[in-house]
C-alpha cells in the first residue's frame, strides 16, 4: 500500500507518533497520570522538583536523589552576563515567548555542546535548562520594564525563584506554594503539540536548546498554549456574569472558538482544570476577590449547557490565568509560565526519543499536477 492509498487524518488526531511511558491521559473519563501517578495525588503531595524528577526518571526520588537534583538546579539556575545584556537589548513590544526562543537559543550557546546519545550529559543538560528557563523569562519582564535584573537565589525552589527574580522580593509561602502547585499540572501531557514539536526537532539529533525553543515556538499559538493569556483578556471583554450569555450568542453565531474550552483527548472536564479552580478558590480566600471568576463561573455554565455534549468542556488554561493575575504576573508572561513547567516534559521525551530513534518523515497525500511546462516569463498571461 502507497502512501497515496492511505488516508488522511487532520491534525494526525488520535494517529500513535511514539510510544512512551511518561504520560497518559484517559479523556472520556478525565484522568491525567505522570509515570502512573494521578495528576491530583502530585498536585497535593509533591512538588515541582520531585515531579520533574519523577518524569525525567520514571520514578519518585528517594530524599538523597531529589536533594541532590535540587543542588543541581541551584547550581544551574543562572545565566552569563552577555545574555542577560542581550536580552535587556530585545525588542520590548515583543512577546515574551519570543524572547524565551532566543534566551534558549542563547543558553544553548553558553553551555556545552554535548553527545546526544549518551545519557550523562542528556541527564546534565536537562538540569540546565530546568534551572534556567525560569531566569530567562524573568530576565525579559525586568529588563521590559526597566527594572535591574534579579539574579536567582540559590535558596529557592524553581517556584519561589522566579517570583523573587521577577519581583525582586521573596515571595510569601503561599504564593511561592500556588505557583508550584501550578507547575507541577502544567509539566508533561503527552502528545500535545509542543511536545510533538520537541519529539521531532530531537529525531534530527539537533542539541536540547534547540528542542525547547522549537516547542516554545509551538505553545505560543492561541489553540495550544497560548490560551490561557487569551482566557483572561476574554474574561475581561466579557466584563460580568450577566454579560455571558449575549456574549456566547454572538460567539456561537460567529463559530467562533471559546479559549480555554475543548480539548483534541479531554472530552469531560480537564482535572487539571478542576485542581486550578479549587487554587483560584484557596487565592481568593487569603489574597482577596478576583472578579473574573464570577464571569469566569457563568461562562463555564453556559458552555457546558450548550457544548457539554459536543465534548467541550473547560480545559487547563480557564482557570490558570486567574491565578496567575492573582499572583501579580503579566498577562503576557502566563504562557512562558507554561513553558517554565512543560519543559521538563519536552525534555523527559527528548531522552524517551533518542533510545531507539528513528527521524520523523511522514509522508504526504499529493494534490498537485506533473509535467507541469514551463513558459517563458514574456509569454504568461
Ligand atoms: C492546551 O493537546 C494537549 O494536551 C494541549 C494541552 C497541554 O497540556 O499540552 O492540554 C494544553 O493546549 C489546551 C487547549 C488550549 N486551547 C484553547 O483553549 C483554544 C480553544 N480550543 C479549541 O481551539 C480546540 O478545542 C482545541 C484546539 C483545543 C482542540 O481542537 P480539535 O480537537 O482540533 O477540535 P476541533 O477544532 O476540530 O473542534 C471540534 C468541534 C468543532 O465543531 P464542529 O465544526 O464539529 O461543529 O468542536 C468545536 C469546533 O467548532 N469546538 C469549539 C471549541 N473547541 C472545539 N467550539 C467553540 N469553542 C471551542 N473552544
Amino acid at each position: 500500500m502507497t502512501v497515496q492509498d492511505k488516508e488522511l487524518v487532520p491534525g494526525l488526531a488520535g494517529i500513535p507518533a511514539a510510544e512512551s511511558s511518561i504520560s497518559y491521559i484517559d479523556g472520556q473519563a478525565g484522568i491525567l497520570e505522570y509515570r502512573g501517578h494521578r495528576i491530583e495525588t502530585l498536585a497535593e503531595k509533591s512538588n515541582f522538583e520531585e515531579t520533574s524528577w519523577l518524569l525525567l526518571n520514571g520514578e519518585l526520588p528517594t530524599k538523597a536523589q531529589l536533594n541532590g537534583f535540587r543542588k543541581k538546579l541551584n547550581g544551574y539556575r543562572g545565566i552569563g552576563d552577555d545574555v542577560v545584556e542581550v536580552i535587556s537589548k530585545l525588542p520590548k513590544q515583543g512577546h515574551p515567548m519570543a524572547a524565551l526562543q532566543a534566551g534558549l537559543a542563547m543558553l544553548g550557546m553558553e553551555s556545552p555542546v554535548i553527545d546526544v546519545h549518551d545519557a550523562a550529559q542528556r541527564e546534565d543538560a536537562c538540569a540546565r535548562l530546568i534551572a534556567a528557563t525560569p531566569t530567562l523569562v524573568a530576565a525579559f519582564a525586568r529588563a521590559r520594564a526597566g527594572k535591574p535584573f534579579v539574579a536567582p537565589d540559590p535558596n529557592l525552589d524553581t517556584a519561589a525563584n522566579f517570583l523573587y527574580m521577577l519581583n525582586g522580593q521573596k515571595p510569601d509561602a503561599l504564593e511561592a506554594h500556588v505557583l508550584d502547585v501550578c507547575l507541577v499540572l502544567h509539566a508533561d501531557h503527552t502528545m500535545n503539540a509542543s511536545t510533538f514539536a520537541a519529539r521531532v526537532v530531537a529525531s534530527t539529533e539537533a542539541d536540547p536548546y534547540s528542542v525547547c525553543a522549537s516547542a516554545v515556538g509551538a505553545l505560543k499559538g492561541p489553540l495550544h498554549g497560548g490560551a490561557n493569556e487569551r482566557v483572561l483578556e476574554q474574561l475581561e471583554a466579557i466584563g460580568s456574569a450577566a454579560a455571558v450569555p449575549a456574549w456566547l450568542e454572538k460567539m456561537s453565531a460567529s463559530k467562533g472558538k471559546i479559549m480555554g474550552f475543548g480539548h483534541r483527548v479531554y472530552k469531560t472536564k480537564d482535572p487539571r482544570a478542576k485542581r486550578l479552580q479549587t487554587l483560584v478558590r484557596e487565592v481568593r480566600e487569603k489574597l482577596g476577590s478576583t472578579p473574573v471568576y464570577d464571569t469566569a463561573l457563568a461562562l463555564e455554565d453556559a458552555v457546558v449547557a450548550k457544548l457539554g455534549a459536543k465534548g467541550i468542556h473547560p480545559n487547563v488554561d480557564f482557570f490558570s490565568g486567574i491565578v496567575y493575575e492573582k499572583l501579580g504576573i503579566p498577562t503576557d508572561f502566563f504562557t512562558p509560565i507554561f513553558a517554565i513547567a512543560r519543559v521538563t516534559g519536552w525534555l523527559a521525551h527528548w531522552c524517551e526519543q533518542m533510545d531507539g530513534n528513528k527521524i520523523f518523515r511522514p509522508g504526504q497525500i499529493y494534490t498537485g499536477v506533473h509535467d507541469a511546462t514551463y513558459v517563458p516569463i514574456d509569454q504568461r498571461g
